[in-house]
């Protein structure tokens, strides 16, 4: 069942998507050769109190931190640690906050440094990826609309799209019907309806698509160890498109 917002509903939204992506703006001057993972997840998880919010990765499942970063070959649900990025390393910073019970959910792969040629290519299409994504959403497209255009884009590049994980409906619930894949042929799936609220979050590798889970049962690497980088907004569909909720606010 896919669940229709009405505009009393998104409207009740904004805050969790507005703190989630002004979290992404306040962490970038951070993400800098030296910081550990572990330091990231503090200054999100003490921004987000800040603001009123709550992070909603923090005992999801038993996620034991307040924030995701995955570096380098990790796809997705990198667990905070100890360990120092890196001069030319590649991380995603996926954000998920709750405001008045309602979920806003954005990520942005940051480079550490100078990032290496092919690290840069890769972040460029899969960023490029999510938005030629967003410019099909409207009602009346498909959900297979969505994941062709992906796939379509990403492939031409020469480079693949993870099939394991996907966007996702949300709202008070962080995950909730419809799932998002995206891959996909033209016109099939779920018809797209004004009012549907979903994430897109393509994850992009540089080598093949296959993916496995470490023993922690969180964090999600390539099979081959290439990288991989991931964009992700939440969105809602208006009659004429997409709107994007977590856009960051202007001075953030
Ligand atoms: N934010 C991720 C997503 O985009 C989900 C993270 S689940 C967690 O759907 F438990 F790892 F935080
Ligand atoms: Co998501
Ligand atoms: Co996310």
């Amino acid at each position: 069942m896919v669940q229709l917002k009405t505009d009393a509903e998104i409207e009740a939204m904004r805050p969790a998507c507005q703190v989630a992506a002004d979290t992404l703006v306040m962490i970038e001057e951070y993400i800098k050769p030296g910081i550990t993972t572990d330091k990231i997840n503090q200054i999100v998880h003490d921004y987000t109190i800040e603001r009123g919010g709550i992070p909603a990765p923090l005992n999801y499942h038993g996620f034991p931190k307040s924030v995701c970063t995955s570096v380098n070959h990790v796809v997705c649900h990198g667990i905070p640690d100890n360990k120092k990025l890196k001069d030319g390393d590649i991380i995603n910073v996926d954000v998920t906050t709750i405001v008045d019970g309602w979920h806003g959910d954005t990520s942005k792969t940051f480079y550490v440094g100078k990032p290496k040629v092919r690290a840069q290519k890769l972040v460029e299409v899969a960023r490029e990826a999510l938005q030629l994504g967003i410019d099909v959403v409207k009602p009346g497209a498909t959900l297979g609309d969505i994941g062709h255009v992906i796939q379509t884009f990403v492939e031409k590049n020469r480079f693949t799209v993870v099939r394991e994980y996907c966007g996702h409906g949300i709202g008070r619930v962080f995950h909730e019907q419809p799932q998002i894949v995206h891959f996909g042929k033209p016109g099939e799936g779920l018809e797209i309806k004004e009012g549907m609220v979903f994430t897109i979050e393509p994850m992009v590798n540089a080598g093949k698509h296959p993916v496995k889970v470490l023993n922690d049962d969180w964090t999600v690497v390539t099979r081959d160890r290439s990288l991989s980088a991931q964009f992700e907004h939440t969105m809602v569909v208006r009659k004429d498109g997409a709107e994007i909720l977590t856009l960051p606010s202007q001075g953030a």
